[in-house]
């Protein structure tokens, strides 16, 4: 089901974020500057305007501001918008202008100059029909924020006639985790067990294995993430939030599996490389388990960045050391003391590293 991954294949700085899906290039400017405030008695100066490539600017005497096109569907606009006001205006460049007088957050223009208040920042890479002009104060560069699982809102609907629900993710590593990434063709239900799906190209669709991503710390409530289809979620430890701790897996039946991740938001957030990490973590076992550590931290010398990671395993009474920075590792254990010490170098990009366990069959 997995694919084996060459602990040599590293990949330091290499990841973009999914976001921008789809916007449409309609003919409107890209941006928009305009006067905050009427000129006055003072301003009698002409007021120029000028138009530059996908760029309209209008210089007045006083602040600027800027207007940015987003695309958005009009139920996204109408759960955003507080409040609302038609203003009389004969093209774009003026309903922005009055639109930033009368103090609005955004405005769209179709013929008919609408106004806007907003209850929140709108991410930049929403999606949809209807093109507005939003404040950039108002705008949100950064990916969304994360919600709680329990919280994240979904939706029910169907991939090749399997139920599933959808969320928003707020990121995911896709360069990174682009070759594990595999279409998604079956409508046997028993695969959902194992994989995620996201949409791919053409209406088709693309599963990767569960143990490449933490959905449960990667979901978000506002409706611009990635998208993600989900049945199930695996029992999930985090190795630097259990410093310390022995840790006793619960029995596990045939075909189920414990995810154990470097940290939360592995495969959507960055390992935190913060403190000096003192950590073990020990996990024991009623049963002799299989374990698979697949590793995205360390840089092309096969070192760690600085970090040291190794695992003690026992099996049988027996114990073996592995160093995780330079060895591929697959075992069984019934017992296993994961550790991490040190500080990052040079703090390259690091995905992060996992387990999983299962049953050993
Ligand atoms: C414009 O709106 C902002 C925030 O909505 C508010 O802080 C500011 O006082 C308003 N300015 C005017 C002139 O109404
Ligand atoms: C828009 O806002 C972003 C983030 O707040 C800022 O970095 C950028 O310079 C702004 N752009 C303009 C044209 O004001
Ligand atoms: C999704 O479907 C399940 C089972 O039919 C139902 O319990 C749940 O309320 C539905 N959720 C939403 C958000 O529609
Ligand atoms: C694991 O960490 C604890 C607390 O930091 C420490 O007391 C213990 O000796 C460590 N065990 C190993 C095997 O490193």
């Amino acid at each position: 089901m997995m694919k084996e991954l060459s602990m040599k294949n590293i990949l330091t700085g290499l990841f973009t974020s999914a976001l921008c899906f789809g916007l449409s290039m309609a003919s409107y400017p890209d941006s928009l500057n305009v006067a905050s405030r009427s000129s006055g008695l003072q301003g009698c100066r002409a007021t120029t305007t000028s138009v530059r490539f996908r760029t309209l600017t209008m210089r007045g005497p006083k602040s600027m501001v800027t207007y940015r096109r987003l695309s958005i569907t009009a139920s996204d606009l109408v759960s955003l918008t507080i409040a609302s006001q038609n203003i009389a205006a004969s093209d774009v460049a003026q309903c922005a202008r009055l639109s930033a007088l009368a103090n609005m957050t955004a405005f769209a223009f179709d013929g008919t100059c609408t106004t806007y208040q907003f209850n929140r920042k709108l991410c930049s890479c929403l999606g949809g029909e209807k093109v507005i002009y939003v404040a950039n104060s108002s705008i949100s560069y950064g990916p969304p924020a994360t919600v709680p699982f329990s919280t994240a809102p979904y939706i029910n609907t169907t991939v090749r006639n399997l139920e599933v629900k959808e969320y928003q993710l707020v990121n995911f590593f896709s360069d990174v985790f682009s070759q594990v990434l595999e279409p998604f063709y079956t409508d046997d239900v028993r695969a959902l067990q194992y994989l995620y799906v996201f949409p791919g190209e053409d209406g088709g669709f693309n599963a990767l294995d569960k143990v490449y991503l933490d959905v449960a710390s990667c979901v978000t409530d506002v409706p611009c993430g990635v998208p993600i289809f989900v049945t199930t979620i695996w029992p999930t430890y985090y190795i630097l939030n259990e410093c310390g701790k022995t840790i006793q897996i619960p029995t596990l039946n045939s075909g189920e599996r414990i995810s154990v991740f470097s940290h939360p938001g592995f495969g959507c957030k960055t390992f935190p490389d913060g403190p000096t990490y003192n950590c073990n973590v020990t996990f024991t076992t009623a049963t002799t388990l299989g374990i698979g550590y697949y590793g995205y931290f360390s840089g092309i010398d096969g070192s760690c960045d600085g970090y040291t990671l190794g695992a003690e395993k026992i099996l049988s009474g027996t114990s073996e050391n592995v160093n995780l920075c330079t060895d591929k590792w697959g075992k069984h254990f019934d017992s296993v003391t994961i550790t991490l010490r040190g500080t990052a170098a040079a703090k390259t990009f690091k995905a992060g590293f996992f387990f999983y366990m299962s049953v050993y069959d």
